[in-house]
């Protein structure tokens, strides 16, 4: 029977089709089809050695817990769940130009210094690109070993030559080629052979690899979503390039914690850990405008003080409601409910929120300082400049208790806040966080309260 000579991969999901459409059905991007050869297939089955039997054992044995290799870099090392674990391979993926080259040059440097072996594979840039840039962030004297290449077997005999080998960085898998696979560099399949051979060899050489990966919204290079079920952990660099500062996220990781966070913020020397990020979020803040709400958030065991600001103007038309940094869905139901149950009236009004700063804020917990920040918009009142907010607000409007609360009052007080706006008090055998002394606690048990309470103060200021 006579084989297609030529498939279309889904350079987003790697879902094949025999045909070209312009859409994926599997993941439902467009245009991320893309042509490819079938690879040639290898020879008849029958010819091949018997398997030979695979050794079960028991779940109790000797297996210390992994040796890491701390990288240096504080924050890289949290995400890690504590530094690099060897014979593991690590995706880094974010989007063009918002410093994944310069971190894991600080970090490979940082390594190096002390005294592990460390090997740097740029397929992006030549040797002389990546030594200026050493040079600027004042790594140059770093002991790295340093090649610019794309060929995967040229790089997998060298790595099988190596000795003592503690991370290799390769920058990026959408630059590697591997012969043998009939497309280009950058493809679905292409990404995924080389892929294979290198995180092969890191468990079988005991190295720690990290992967440089791009994302890009126009398929043209196969997103890094195809070797996420590769890898041991995926970590993105993520971060507005109008704002200097950068976070790193583990979304997949199989040696630790997946909601950690690292703060990095971008200077001509590279990136600088910004170890009170709380600080960084809420400089630009100013007092007494109406629409502001500090929240007392937590990502992953820290506690990150963000300012939430709301908008609301006249629609001319449809309503428009745009949100940076938090959910959609979220905000039309605490709109609703604001609405529903607390009588705020919002219909006719645009409405923009913005976690400022750029940090993506996924927990619910933000709710209340998102209905804090609307009801103080609304009333055209201020919060007071020392309150931050915390708590879910239900769908009957009814503030519910969040998690850790002492670990955000104690952030909020380290950082001079007065006052905090909480969840009430559960009636039977909820505990209250104890919270640093100097901090007022004004529990809510409802929204309707706070905006009443925004109300009234609007009505005194009249
Ligand atoms: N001379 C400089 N001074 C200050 N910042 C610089 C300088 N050169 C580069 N940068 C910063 O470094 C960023 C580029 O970093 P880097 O090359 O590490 O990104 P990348 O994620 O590896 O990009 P790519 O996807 O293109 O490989 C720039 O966006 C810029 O903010
Ligand atoms: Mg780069």
């Amino acid at each position: 029977m006579a084989k297609p000579s030529h498939r279309y991969v889904c350079q987003n999901c790697g879902a094949v089709y025999p045909k070209w459409s312009g859409r994926c059905d599997s993941c439902g991007e467009w245009n991320t089809l893309v042509e490819e050869s079938v690879e040639a297939r290898p020879g008849p089955v029958a010819k091949a050695a018997p398997g030979k039997r695979v050794a079960f054992v028991g779940l109790q044995g000797e297996t210390a817990p992994p040796p890491r290799a701390a990288t240096g870099i504080a924050e890289l090392d949290r995400v890690l769940g504590g530094g690099l674990v060897p014979a593991s391979a690590v995706l880094v993926g974010g989007d063009p130009g918002i410093g994944k080259s310069t971190l894991m040059l600080q970090a490979a440097a940082t390594l190096a210094r002390a005294e592990k072996r460390v090997l740097y594979v740029s397929g992006e840039e030549s040797v002389e690109q990546v030594r200026l840039r050493a040079r600027r962030l004042g790594l140059a004297d770093a002991p790295l070993e340093l090649a610019s290449a794309i060929n995967v077997r040229d790089i997998a005999a060298t790595l099988e030559a190596a000795r003592d080998v503690a991370l290799v960085v390769i920058d990026s898998i959408q630059t590697m080629w591997l012969d043998g696979v009939e497309s280009a560099p950058g493809t679905v399949s292409q990404v995924r052979a080389a892929a294979f051979e290198l995180i092969r060899l890191a468990k079988s050489r005991g190295f720690a690899l990290v992967l440089v990966g791009h994302v890009t919204k126009e398929g043209t290079i196969a997103g890094p979503r195809v070797l996420e079920h590769m890898v041991d952990a995926v970590l993105y660099f993520e971060g507005d390039r109008g704002h200097q500062f950068r976070i790193l996220r583990a979304v997949k990781n199989r040696f630790g914690a997946t909601d950690e966070i690292g703060v990095f913020e971008m200077t001509d020397r590279g990136l600088a850990e910004v170890a009170n990020p709380s600080a960084l979020f809420l400089a630009e803040r100013r007092g007494n405008v109406a629409g502001s709400a500090v929240f007392a958030g937590l990502e992953g065991t820290r506690p990150v003080l963000l300012e939430v600001q709301a908008l609301l103007a006249s629609a001319s038309g449809t309503p428009r409601r745009a949100v940076v940094g938090w959910e959609t869905g979220r905000l039309a139901m605490l709109l609703a409910v604001l609405e529903a149950r607390a009588g705020l009236r919002l219909s006719g009004l645009d409405v923009y929120l913005n976690v400022a700063g750029g940090l993506r804020v996924g927990e619910p917990a933000a709710d209340l300082a998102v209905a804090a920040a609307l009801a103080s918009a609304a009333a055209d009142q201020p919060t007071s400049a020392g309150t931050v907010y915390f708590g879910e607000v239900g769908l009957s409007g009814e503030v519910r208790q969040v998690a850790q609360g002492e670990a955000r009052l104690k952030e909020a007080h380290k950082l001079g806040f007065d006052r905090a706006c909480l969840p009430r008090r559960l009636a039977r055998g909820g505990a209250r966080p104890t919270a640093p002394a100097a901090l007022e606690l004004d529990e809510v048990g409802h929204v309707a309260d706070l905006v009443a309470a925004f109300a009234a103060e609007s009505v005194r200021a009249a």
